[in-house]
């Protein structure tokens, strides 16, 4: 069993280097900004788990009535909120919170949102079954799932073999290893009926279905 204590702390170590990284792939992450961007309303109540630097929050909340960003990390909620200050067009004023919480913590009532969204978050949970169960005691019904996470079941087996050996050395977090389909499944065995599978990468195997899914 993971030592789930462990986890703020090495994001928090990492945050400063985290920001300072530039996105590997642009264009991939573009199209997701944009795909996003078309399921949003500006009438829509947002959460974000797993926000990390609040970069894609700061995209996406002028599109959005409220946005609850949220992370496990008080070093990376910092740097969001360094970000939100800074934000020349102050855009967010008034519509984007950062909030400092684990997935698992997360406490609102049910149905409190329109839409719910992870990106590279959802490996990161305790558990698979967790937290599309969550995500969908959080929405309306007719609500909106937008996740885009690594699947590592589906990628080259050796990262599974050096996860663990990284991890020792403080050089990985924890993280849950499930592939596309599995993901799919935990996800529709929540209550949920997907709408979209895509894959935005502009270079290589894209092993990280961005998943759009409506709470039925
Ligand atoms: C790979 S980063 C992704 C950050 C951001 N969403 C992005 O796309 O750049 C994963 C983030 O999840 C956060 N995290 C890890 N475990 C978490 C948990 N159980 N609940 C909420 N956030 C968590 C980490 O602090 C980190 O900021």
């Amino acid at each position: 069993m993971a030592n789930r204590q462990d986890d703020s702390r090495f994001w928090d170590r990492i945050a400063r280097k985290y920001a300072a990284d530039k996105i590997a792939d642009e264009a991939g992450y573009e199209r997701t900004i944009l795909r996003c961007q078309e399921y949003l309303t500006v009438t829509d109540k947002a959460l974000e788990f797993g926000c990390g630097t609040g970069t894609t929050a700061l995209r996406l909340a002028p599109f959005l009535s409220s946005l609850i960003a949220s992370d496990i990390s008080g070093e990376m909620i910092a740097i969001a909120q360094e970000k939100q200050a800074r934000d020349a067009q102050a855009t967010t004023t008034g519509t984007l919170t950062f909030v400092k919480s684990s997935f698992e913590c997360l406490s609102y009532p049910d149905e409190s949102f329109d839409v719910v969204m992870g990106f590279s978050a959802v490996h990161m949970l305790h558990n698979l079954e967790g937290g599309p169960a969550k995500v969908h005691r959080f929405l309306k019904p007719g609500g909106l799932f937008i996740s885009k996470t690594p699947c590592l079941g589906d990628m080259n087996p050796l990262i599974l073999v050096a996860l663990p050996i990284m991890k020792l050395f403080g050089k990985a977090p924890n993280v849950l290893t499930f592939t596309s389909r599995q993901l799919q499944s935990a996800i529709t065995a929540s209550g949920f009926e997907i709408i979209e599978v895509a894959h935005h990468a502009s270079k290589g195997k894209d092993t990280r279905p961005f998943i759009v899914a409506r709470r039925l």
